[in-house]
Formats: structure tokens, sequence, C-alpha cells
């Protein structure tokens, strides 16, 4: 099987440069605050150079002026200033659409209009251009963080608790996202993807979502959709007009069609699939799901070959 994937498979995963509102916000301050780091640091090692000349002035000033005022101006600037951030990273319009995401060790459950039609994917959050949506995060198990920093700020899933968070993606493109809270043995290998689309096709993919899962049309694939149904994957997993109703692991109605395998971590291809489906243990330690490695050969790729082709 292939190791994860390279970068640039990936969306980009930076706070350095912004495509979102929250990001925004967060890099005007991290700038904000990395400028005033260098100026303070360039000032003590010119204090540091003058007490080494033994060329200094007065000690009160030093210790009112460096030990007192210096210190209330930076840090009182410095609370103002990230009280606003986080505000706006905080900023809720009751008016936005709703994306439910709610995070299980270690995948990521989406939802689009929870109070509607509530349609369902995994992993990849889809979001429309330019248009605010309220983030609805949520949690099913432990303490889990959802984390864009191209996008959004970060914000903890407490469980009990619904943190909801509006943001404007304001680029098109593909974005990574991780898990920013320690949530067991594979919260390192917890990251997702966000794909920005113009309203057109963001639509399209709605309807996408409206819609059954493809037919399996070859002989190969209907075994495949065949092992899928009578080897206990339907627990867990549902796909529309095949199996539906089961919430326990991510929905693989389009499965095929994202481009990361295993939340994030690995390149969808029929051969990693496989690879998932016989030893998830190893490839994610902990994962809910077990390594499913009692399939015969031909039985492991037509379940493999029909998930790829789930898009
Ligand atoms: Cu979920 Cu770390």
């Amino acid at each position: 099987m292939n190791g994860p994937s390279t970068l640039d498979t990936y969306g980009s995963q930076t706070s350095f440069s912004s495509a979102g509102t929250g990001a925004d916000a967060t890099l005007v301050l991290t700038t904000a605050m990395s400028v005033a780091a260098a100026v303070i640091f360039l000032l003590v090692m010119g204090a540091v150079w003058l007490a080494w000349r033994r060329d200094r002035p007065g000690s009160v000033w030093w210790i009112w002026g460096g030990g007192v005022i210096l210190p209330v101006i930076a840090l009182g600037t410095l609370v103002v200033a990230s009280t606003f951030t986080l505000a706006a990273i905080g900023r809720v319009d009751d008016g936005a659409p709703v994306i439910e995401v709610t995070g299980h060790q270690y995948w990521w459950d989406i939802v689009h209009d929870p109070e509607g039609r509530a349609l369902r994917d995994a992993n990849e959050i889809v979001l429309p251009l330019n248009i605010p949506v309220t983030l609805s995060l949520k949690t099913e198990d432990v303490i889990h963080s959802f984390w864009v920093p191209s996008i959004a700020g970060k914000m903890d899933m407490v469980p009990g608790r619904i943190n909801r968070m509006t943001v404007t993606a304001t680029e098109a493109g593909r974005f990574r996202g991780q898990c920013a809270e320690f949530c067991g043995l594979s919260h390192p290998l917890m990251a997702f993807e966000v794909v920005v689309l113009p309203q057109a096709e963001y639509d399209a993919y709605l309807e996408d979502l409206r819609s059954e899962a493809r037919d399996a049309d070859t002989a190969q694939l209907a075994r495949g959709r065949d092992v899928f149904l009578n080897e206990g994957c339907i627990a867990c997993h549902a796909i529309r007009g095949v199996a539906e109703g089961a919430r326990l692991g991510p929905d693989l109605s389009r499965i095929g069609a994202r481009a990361t395998l295993g939340a994030g971590m690995w390149r969808m291809n029929v051969g990693n699939l496989a690879g998932w489906i016989a030893d998830v243990q190893d490839m994610k330690p902990g994962a809910q799901m077990p390594s499913y490695n009692h399939l015969s050969g031909p039985d492991l790729r037509a379940v493999a070959h029909y998930l790829a082709s789930l898009k």
C-alpha cells in the first residue's frame, strides 16, 4: 500500500495564507504580534548591548520604563486585540445555512441542511464560495478540535455541547483541516479536507447528496456490493439506495469521489481501499473498525473496486 500521500496532493494547511474570514482575523493578529515581538526583541538586544558597554542611563528609568510601563502597554494591547479576534472567529450569523460537523474517533460526520433534508457525507466538507455558512460543531465521544487554518479559527468539539461559528470561504480550492485536540491513539491521523466550490458546483454537489449512490453495473462491482451487504459492513456504514441508516462509521455513498481515504490520510484508490479494509488496524491504530483480513482475494478486490466506483 502507499504511505500517506505527499503534500502536493493535499489541500494546503497553513495559517500564513488566508482563504476565509476566521483565518483573515487570525492572520492580522499573528502578523501584528510577530512584528511587535521582533521590535521588542531588538530593543532588548539594544539594552543588552548598552549594559555590555556599561554605558547605561539611570536604573530607575529602566525599572519603570522597561519593567512596568512597556509590558503593561504591550500586554494590554495584546489582550484587546486578541479579544476582538476571538469575537470575529466565534461570530455566529443566525440567517446563514448550517452544516453540522460531528467528531468521532477518528473521522468526521458531515450533514448539510441538518434541520431539513439532512444530506450526509463524511471527511470532506464542501463549502460554497463567498457565502457565509454556520458550522455547528459536536462530538459523539471525546473532545476533538475543529481546525482549518486557511479558512477558519480553531474551535473545540465538546461532549454535550454544540459550538457554532459562521465562516465565509473567500477562495475556491482545496484546504486541509486537522483535529487539534488529542483524542486517542490515532488523533494525528484525524484530518479532513475542505473543498470550496462556486455556487453552481456547490448546488450540483448537494444534488449529488440527494441522489442514490451509483449503480453496481458490472459483475465485479455487483460482487463487491454483495460483499458489502453480506460481510457486516452495513452495521456501521450507509450507502444511499443500497443500505441506509447506519451511523457508526462514515457514510460511503460517494467515498470514491473523495480525494483521500481514512479522514485525510491516504490517497483514494483501489489499492489503498483494499489495504484499508484488510488491515485498517495497521493503517489507523485504535479505529473502531476491525481489520477484515478473512476476505478472499477476489472478494477484497471486488469490494474495493465497488467502493472506488461510488462517486
Ligand atoms: Cu480528534 Cu484529535
